[in-house]
C-alpha cells in the first residue's frame, strides 16, 4: 500500500494523559491543567506527537469524568476554560497536538438535560434519552460493567419509567434517533474545535442506536450518525481527527472507517491481548492470527494500537478459553481481575522486566498503526490493585523521589489517590528524575525506540508481511514502503534462540541495524542466521 498523503495522524505517536493524575500545580492533591502545561517539555522530550487527555469536564466523577454534567466547561478541580486554551497554545508552540474525549453515547444523570428529561414529560428533553415503560426491550444486549450492573435498564422514580444505559446506571444513554441530540453534540464539537483542539477520541461509539432483535451494537443507523459528525467536521475544519473507541473485532471495526468518510482512526483492540499471549507462550501464532483477521482500511485512515490504557486490560475480544488462560497467567490474584479484564499496568504485567517491556513496545511499533503510550508506562510505573474500580492504574505520575513523588505539594492524605510506594515500584526508585540520569533506564530506552519509530514512517504506513512463519518463537516482519524495506525480528522467548531468514530477494544488499551502531551485514543467497538473546529484538533497514 502506498498512502497518497501522509496525514499527521498516520505516523503520529500518541501519549494518553489523565490530567487528575499528572501534576498538581495548586497543592489541592489533584492534578490540573496548569500542572500538565508545566510538563509539556517532558512530553515533547519523549518524542510523541499528540496528547490524548481523558475527560476534563464538570462531572460527579462516578466514572472518573466519563459521566459529563456539562460539555461546555472544565471541572473546577482541573482549572478553567482559559487554562484549557493555554494548554492548546503551549502544546502547539512545542509542535504537540492535543485531542480530548468526546463522550457521545451518554451523559451523567446530573446533566441538566437528564434532570429535565426525567421530571417533565412535556419538555423537549424527554426525548433526549431512551425511556421505556418496561425493562424488557433490547434483551439481546450484553451488559458491559458486569461487576456492578444487573441490567441495561434502570427504573427512575421521578419519570416513573425505565431509562437505558450501557454503562453505569448514573450514565443514561442519549437518544440518537432524535436529530436534536445529534445537533447538540455537533455544537459541543465546534465549541472545543474552535478553541483549537486537534480532534477527539470518540468514546463508546458502537452503542449510539438501539433496535429490537439486535445486540444494539454497530448498527447501520449508528454508522449513519457517525458519518454526519465526520461530514460536519470536514465542512468546518481542516486537519482535525476523530478516533473511534469501538472495542470490537477488526471486521466490525472496519465499517467505522467507512470509505474514508467516517473515522480517521480506530483502536485495534484485539491485537493488544495477543501481544501478551504471544510473549507469555513464546509463540507468534496469536499475533499471526489476529493480523490475518485484520482487513485493509481506506488510504486516509489509520489504526491506533496500544498495550495499556486507563481501563482494565480488556479481554472482551478473546475466546472464553483464552480469557481463562490470560487470567491465570496475568491475573493470578482474583483482585487483579475486573469485569472481563485485568486491572494492572504494563510493568507489573511483564514482571518488571525491562527487556520484556521493551520487547512488548517493539512488537507494537513494528506493526502498522499509530501507537499510544499510557502515561507512566514509559517509566515502568506500578499499580495498586486494591483501589476501587480502575483507579489502581490511574495513580499519581512519579516525577521524583520527594514527597508525593513530586506530583503535588498537598499532604499525602489529601491526594486523590496514594502514590505507588510498594517495595518494587516505589516512587523513590521509579521516577522521571532518576531515569532521566540513567542511560540504561526504561525511559531513555523508550525514547530511543520512539525516535527510531518516528524517523521511519515505513513503520506506520508501510505494507507488512510475516517472514519465517514456521519459526514460531520469532516474530519476523518485513515492512515495505515504495523502495524501502525494514526487517524486524523479535525473540518472544526467555531463551537465547537462533533464527534463519530467507532474504535472498535482497541478495547483495546490506542490512543496517536501526537500534544500535554496528557493522552492516551483507545479504547472501543463503539463509541469514541470527542469534538473539532472551526477548531481544533487531530492527534492520535494507540498503545498497
Ligand atoms: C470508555 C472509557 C471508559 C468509560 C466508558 C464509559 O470505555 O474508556 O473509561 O468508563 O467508556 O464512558
Amino acid at each position: 500500500m502506498t498512502k497518497d498523503k501522509l496525514h499527521w495522524y498516520m505516523d503520529a505517536i500518541f501519549y494518553e494523559v489523565h490530567v487528575r493524575a499528572y501534576c498538581d500545580s495548586n497543592g489541592d492533591g489533584k492534578g490540573d491543567i496548569p500542572g500538565l502545561i508545566s510538563k509539556l517539555d517532558y512530553i515533547k522530550e519523549l518524542g510523541v506527537d499528540c496528547i490524548w487527555i481523558l475527560p476534563i469536564y464538570p462531572s460527579p466523577l462516578k466514572d472518573d469524568g466519563y459521566d459529563i454534567a456539562d460539555y461546555y466547561s472544565v471541572h473546577p478541580d482541573y482549572g478553567t476554560i482559559d487554562d484549557f486554551k493555554n494548554l492548546i497554545l503551549e502544546a502547539h508552540k512545542r509542535g504537540l497536538k492535543v485531542i480530548a474525549d468526546l463522550v457521545l453515547n451518554h451523559t451523567s444523570d446530573q446533566h441538566p438535560w437528564f434532570q429535565k428529561s426525567r421530571s417533565d414529560p412535556n419538555s423537549k428533553y424527554r426525548d433526549y434519552y431512551v425511556w421505556s415503560e418496561t425493562d424488557e426491550k433490547y434483551e439481546n444486549t450484553r451488559i458491559i460493567f458486569l461487576d456492578t450492573e444487573v441490567s441495561n435498564w434502570t427504573y427512575d422514580e421521578v419519570a416513573g419509567m425505565y431509562f437505558w444505559h450501557r454503562f453505569y446506571s448514573t450514565q443514561p444513554d442519549l437518544n440518537y434517533d432524535n436529530p436534536e441530540v445529534v445537533k447538540e453534540m455537533m455544537n459541543v464539537m465546534d465549541f472545543w474545535l474552535d478553541m483549537g483542539i486537534d480532534g477527539f477520541r470518540a468514546d463508546a461509539v458502537p452503542y449510539l442506536i438501539e433496535r429490537e432483535g439486535t445486540n444494539c451494537e454497530n448498527l447501520p443507523e449508528t454508522h449513519e450518525i457517525l458519518k454526519q459528525f465526520r461530514k460536519h467536521l470536514d465542512e468546518k475544519y481542516e486537519d482535525k481527527i476523530l478516533l473511534a473507541e469501538a472495542n470490537q473485532w477488526p471486521v466490525d471495526v472496519r465499517p467505522y472507517f467507512g470509505e474514508g468518510d467516517e473515522f480517521h482512526m480506530g483502536f485495534h483492540f484485539p491485537v493488544m491481548p495477543r501481544i501478551y499471549m504471544a510473549m507469555r507462550k513464546g509463540d507468534t501464532s496469536p499475533i499471526h492470527w489476529i493480523m490475518s483477521q485484520t482487513p485493509e482500511i481506506p488510504e486516509n485512515t489509520q489504526w491506533c494500537i496500544f498495550l495499556r490504557n486507563h481501563d482494565e486490560l480488556t479481554l472482551e475480544m478473546v475466546t472464553e478459553e483464552e480469557r481463562q488462560w490470560m487470567w491465570s497467567e496475568y491475573a493470578p490474584d482474583p483482585r487483579m481481575r475486573l469485569n472481563l479484564g485485568i486491572r494492572r499496568r504494563l510493568a507489573p504485567l511483564l514482571d518488571n522486566d525491562q527487556q520484556k517491556i521493551l520487547l512488548a513496545n517493539a512488537l507494537l511499533y513494528a506493526l502498522p498503526g499509530a501507537p499510544i503510550i499510557y502515561y507512566g508506562d514509559e517509566i515502568g510505573m506500578g499499580d495498586n490493585i486494591w483501589l476501587f474500580d480502575r483507579n489502581g492504574v490511574r495513580t499519581p505520575m512519579q516525577w521524583n523521589d520527594s514527597i508525593n513523588a513530586g506530583f503535588s505539594k498537598a499532604n499525602p492524605e489529601d491526594l486523590y489517590a496514594p502514590v505507588i510506594d510498594s517495595p518494587e515500584y516505589t516512587y523513590k526508585k521509579v521516577n522521571v528524575a532518576v531515569e532521566r540520569q540513567d542511560p540504561e533506564s526504561l525511559l531513555n530506552k523508550m525514547r530511543h525506540l520512539v525516535s527510531v519509530r518516528k524517523s521511519h514512517p515505513i513503520f506506520a504506513v508501510g505494507d507488512f508481511e510475516f517472514l519465517a512463519q514456521d519459526q514460531t518463537s520469532f516474530l519476523a516482519i518485513l515492512r515495505t514502503l515504495e523502495e524501502q524495506n525494514v526487517i524486524c525480528i523479535h525473540n518472544l522467548t526467555g531463551e537465547e534462540k537462533s533464527i534463519e531468514l530467507d532474504l535472498s530477494n535482497f541478495s547483495g544488499r546490506r542490512l543496517i541495524n536501526l537500534l544500535e551502531e554496528s557493522e552492516p551485514d551483507t545479504i547472501t543467497e543463503k539463509k541469514q542466521s541470527y542469534i538473539l538473546k532472551p526477548h531481544q529484538f533487531l530492527w534492520m533497514r535494507v540498503t545498497d
